[in-house]
């Protein structure tokens, strides 16, 4: 943890997720945090899907390394499942370090079982982010499409639930479902935690119905008259990404220059903004955080 321990960081927790699977959480999540950390903020993802979306995102080999299992389990302490630019066999943009999941993910609960009677398979994110905290701008949660005790694991221990959709039928109703989870764990679990926002990708301008299904979002998470929760920033549907992704890159990497790349740059400062517009939220997390020193 050396370069990490010299600055104290208000970090915010943001949990990206959508009940329905192949809705353009993992791709999100590993572009925002990749345009954050471009902008100079410390980011880290922890991958939470057995899937392992984040990981391969990032080319990483997906059973070479313990990640959020052992984490989660309590036999690693975080900051010994973090990957870094420079590990064996690991490539990452800058500012950007991974917690890598694999497949043993999906026994998660029988190994926590086995472990002890009385640990809470769903609480068992919210002590390493504890000790995660202070240490990072911004650390993202990739949840997976079915699978609970990751997903409540991410409700109960994050500040911010970003909503990812893509503009069809099916993804728009995860996130109905998912905004109804939210208010679930504000009123039962995680009081702090707070809708950060809505992102929309994949969108084809050129269809009628991304169109109306993008103004059905706005309007649904509408907070006044000229003010929804979705950002004002759409991502394009754009063959660039699932292109870098099969390469194990970002298309910060690939195809710096792009407009779908500048895109993500412009989603970044939105969601940035977004949380710095919120400093009573911050200050109460401030406060009710413990600052682990490295
Ligand atoms: N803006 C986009 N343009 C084109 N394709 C996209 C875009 N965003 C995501 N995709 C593609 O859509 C597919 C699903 O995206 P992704 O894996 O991010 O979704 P997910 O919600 O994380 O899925 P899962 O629930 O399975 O984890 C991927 O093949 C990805 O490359
Ligand atoms: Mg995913």
């Amino acid at each position: 943890m050396e370069e990490r321990s010299a600055v104290v960081r208000s970090t915010q927790v943001i949990a990206v997720g959508n009940q329905k699977g192949g809705v353009g959480k993992t791709t999100n999540t590993c572009q925002i945090a990749t345009a954050l950390a471009e902008m100079g903020r410390l980011c880290l993802i922890i991958d939470l899907d057995m899937n392992a979306g984040a990981t391969r995102h990032f080319g990483i080999p997906t059973k070479s390394f313990m990640g959020s299992f052992e984490m989660m389990l309590g036999e690693e302490e975080p900051e010994d499942v973090i990957l870094r630019n420079g590990d064996a066999d690991v490539e990452l943009p800058e500012n950007l370090h991974v917690i890598p999941a694999r497949r043993d993910l999906e026994g998660l609960d029988q190994a926590i079982a086995k472990h002890s009677k009385f640990v809470v398979p769903h609480d068992t994110l919210i002590g390493p982010i504890r000790k995660l905290r202070g240490h990072y701008d911004y650390i993202f949660l990739d949840t997976p499409p079915n699978a609970p005790t990751p997903t409540i694991g991410a409700y109960k221990a994050a500040d911010w639930f970003l909503l990812a959709a893509m503009p069809n039928r099916f993804a728009i109703e995860g996130l109905e479902e998912a905004l109804t989870d939210i208010r679930d764990a504000q009123q039962h679990a995680n009081p702090r935690l707070r809708l950060l926002g809505v992102v929309v990708a994949g969108v084809d301008s050129r269809t009628s119905i991304a169109k109306r299904l993008t103004e059905y979002v706005q309007n649904l998470f509408a907070v006044d008259d000229k003010t929804s929760a979705k950002f004002k920033t759409i991502i394009p549907h754009s063959t660039v990404l699932p292109q870098a992704q099969e390469v194990g890159k970002t298309i910060f990497q690939t195809v710096p220059r792009h407009h779908v790349t500048d895109q993500f740059r412009a989603l970044a400062k939105e969601i940035e903004q977004r949380i710095q517009a919120a400093p009573k939220l911050a200050k109460e997390i401030e406060e009710g955080r413990e600052v682990v020193h490295g």
